[in-house]
């Protein structure tokens, strides 16, 4: 589906709620679903993403209801050791979170499985998982030397182990936290920076006690816990709030408040780098439920300033920075993001598709190896793809509101991945074009 969005001629302004957080949707359905009880999940995220994670439960023998109804969506929980073999193949679809905390999980569970995706997850690396796993103990066959999708998995008798992350990916990390609920003795994780830490506050509200030592992201689980089932309120997505924070921030004399979202600090990057760029931010309603902050973002426009995005920053705003690069193109002087070469490996290549795209809008940048250099100048109109990339649509039709002409965006359907109804939500007026 083409999608053509006109650039706003008023200023944005008034208050908004955004769709739960899609990280948290996932792991309480997972966590959920090896609890021992009925899992309650308020404003549980009904993305195409999170239904594959429900449709994989399902087929492990999990009950899920009232998942896509407004009422709070159920699990009810099997238990540590009570999901089932499954009788075909698990599809998680577009959905790196479900492939990667699914083989965690599956690793520590005595059966076969075999998991697949779309085209996209099939190109993503799934080494970086299935080697910590099979150190652990679980069998993997798979493409590439079992780095690939399609993988099989024959899971059970996991030990544990100290792990050192090559990476700070939460999907890595949160993978060998749940395999460790299954491993004999403790699993240690070390990462190289602290990356968002869903799994391990759901796994406190759960009942399993983890450890921090000291400043070290370490964190080690003692294997056997038990789960019991929890009611879990998600917070709203600060990653889906970021399209309009950045929509406020680039037309002038917007004025918005996003209420209820999750402003957990592995997250909150974003702000730090809004602020840095010399928007007006201020935080309200600050309250924490079910072991994740939230509060009401307010933002108001001022002329944006080039910054630099790097280091251990990264992971606390790995989702935002296509929208990041947006505001950058509407910045004055330069904006440079480092370090973040795990955008080549995302739903598409985030920082070639970027640069490809950005450009035909007549945007001013530069790919680097890892990472990109804007400097800011006008947007014109003009048609740009997506990619099938979820992120990179909604980024692109952010683009388009201050753009000097329309933008049409091919294959934005894709937004259904994280945010249904963002094109309903998005200020200025949205015309619709033929499914392809
Ligand atoms: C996610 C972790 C991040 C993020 C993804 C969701 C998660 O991926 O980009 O959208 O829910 O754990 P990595 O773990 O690969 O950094």
């Amino acid at each position: 589906m083409d999608v053509t969005v006109q650039p706003v001629t008023t200023s944005i302004s008034g208050s908004i709620t955004v769709p739960g957080d899609k990280s948290v949707s996932h792991r309480a359905l997972l966590l959920g679903a090896i609890a021992e009880g009925t899992t309650t999940i308020h404003n549980f995220l009904a993305s195409a993403d999170c239904l594959c994670t429900a449709h994989c439960l399902t087929a492990l023998g999990v009950s899920c209801s009232g998942l896509e109804g407004s009422a709070p969506a159920t699990v009810q929980g099997r238990g540590l050791y009570g999901l089932k073999e499954p009788q075909d193949i698990l599809y998680a679809g577009n959905s790196g979170t479900t492939a990667r905390l699914l083989l965690g999980l599956l690793a520590g569970l005595p059966f076969t499985a075999t998991l697949s995706g779309d085209a996209s997850l099939r190109r993503r690396p799934m080494g970086r998982v299935t080697k910590p796993l099979a150190a652990m103990g679980a069998q993997f066959l798979g493409r590439r030397k079992n780095t690939m999708l399609p993988l099989t998995v024959r899971g059970g008798n996991l030990q544990g182990g100290v792990f050192r992350l090559p990476v700070a990916s939460a999907q890595l990390k949160s993978a060998l936290l749940l395999a460790g609920l299954y491993a004999q003795g403790e699993t240690s994780i070390e990462e190289p920076a602290p990356s968002r830490d869903h799994t391990e506050r759901m796994l406190r509200h759960f009942g399993v006690s983890l450890h921090q030592h000291g400043t070290r992201t370490t964190i080690p689980v003692k294997g056997g816990r038990r789960l019991t089932a929890q009611t879990v309120l998600v917070p709203g997505d600060i990653s889906a709030a970021a399209f309009f924070l950045v929509a406020a921030a680039i037309i002038p004399g917007s004025c918005l408040t996003v209420q209820g979202v999750g402003l957990n600090p592995s997250r909150s990057g974003i702000l730090d780098v809004l602020t840095a760029m010399g928007v007006q931010l201020e935080i309200t309603n600050r309250y924490e439920e079910s072991g994740e902050p939230r509060a009401d973002i307010s933002i108001e426009s001022r002329p944006l300033k080039g910054t630099l995005i790097a280091g251990s920053l990264i992971p606390r705003l790995i989702d935002e920075l296509p929208v990041l690069a947006v505001a950058a193109c509407y910045a004055q002087g330069e904006t440079v993001i480092k370090n973040a070469m795990e955008l080549r490996i995302k739903e598409s290549d985030r920082i070639t598709a970027l640069a490809q795209e950005l450009s035909t809008l007549g945007a001013d940048i530069h790919e680097l190896p890892d990472g990109l250099v804007v400097r800011g100048r006008p947007l014109r109109g003009g048609v740009v793809n997506s990619h099938g990339d979820h992120r990179l649509a909604m980024a692109l039709a952010v683009a388009a509101l201050g753009a000097k002409g329309p933008v049409t965006i091919t294959s934005a359907e894709c937004v259904d991945i994280s945010f249904p109804g963002f094109f309903s939500l998005l200020p200025g007026k949205i015309t619709l074009g033929e499914c392809r």
